[in-house]
């Protein structure tokens, strides 16, 4: 089966201690569920649109996909719009290698208690919830280990210490980090806002699309199948 493209949850993982955090931030959930009865916004229905749009009469946008996430805390923005935070020093914050370098071990730690399901799990409810706009783009913000010269100005690279235990002996100082697209606020003084293109319904949308065309091109219009792959000789 052909599904829509995610980020691979080991991305999503590595990001959360990079500074993707928004990526888990659910779109505001709608508070009712159901479309019986109609507005003008939103015509009565069986089913809900595919974006999930109308899942709540009262406000059509909530949970919808393409729509801002919502912020669980302000945002924090040094220039108070878009530019990577600074401690209140105004100082850089610590490397975010050298944090996880210094929370994660080095060695791989055989867990007791939980298999690699627990991962997949995760990735299908992290992806049919969260899919930020501009995280499948390809953004090349170091070259060879190195920042590359004129870096798009998406780029936001982790800078690797020299003396990091694992990347200096491969002389890597640059690991590929690159910004979300975000939303131009309304008024220029107002903070960017991160878009999330997936519903924020459990509702497989990573598997049937959270756009009319996405679900177009996923499906055969043929006795209501989607397209499928052939390998081996097995559907
Ligand atoms: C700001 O605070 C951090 C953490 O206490 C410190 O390491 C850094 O040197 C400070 N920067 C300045 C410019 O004082
Ligand atoms: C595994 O589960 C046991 C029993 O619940 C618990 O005591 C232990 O701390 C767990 N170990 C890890 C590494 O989570
Ligand atoms: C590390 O790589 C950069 C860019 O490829 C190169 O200029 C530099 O000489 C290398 N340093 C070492 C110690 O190999």
């Amino acid at each position: 089966m052909q599904t829509v493209k995610r980020t691979p949850i080991i991305v999503i993982v590595l990001s959360l201690a990079v500074c993707r955090a928004s990526a888990w931030f659910v779109t505001k959930p709608p508070t009712t569920g159901t479309t019986s009865g109609g507005t003008a916004a939103c015509p009565s229905s069986k089913y809900r649109p595919i974006d999930s749009s109308c899942s709540s009469r009262l406000n059509p946008g909530w949970g919808k996909a393409g729509e801002p996430y919502a912020r669980m805390l302000p945002p924090n923005y040094a220039d108070g719009i878009s530019s990577p935070p600074v401690m209140t020093n105004g100082s850089a914050y610590v490397s975010a290698r050298t944090i996880s370098f210094n929370v994660f071990s080095i060695d791989e730690v055989p867990d007791p208690n939980n298999t690699l399901v627990n991962i997949f799990f995760l990735q299908a409810i992290g992806n049919d919830l969260s899919a930020p706009a501009g995280s499948d783009d390809t953004v090349e913000c170091c070259a060879n280990g190195q920042i590359v010269p004129n870096a798009p100005n998406r780029c936001f690279p982790v800078a690797i210490p020299d003396n990091d235990a694992l990347y200096s002996w491969y002389n890597i100082t640059c690991l590929n980090y690159a910004r979300l697209l975000t939303r131009t606020p309304a008024q220029p003084s107002q903070p960017v806002q991160q878009m999330n293109q997936a519903t924020s319904l459990l509702d497989l949308s990573f598997v049937y699309g959270s756009t009319v065309s996405q679900s177009n091109s996923l499906r055969t219009f043929s006795g209501g199948r989607l397209l499928a792959v052939r390998r081996n000789g097995m559907e």
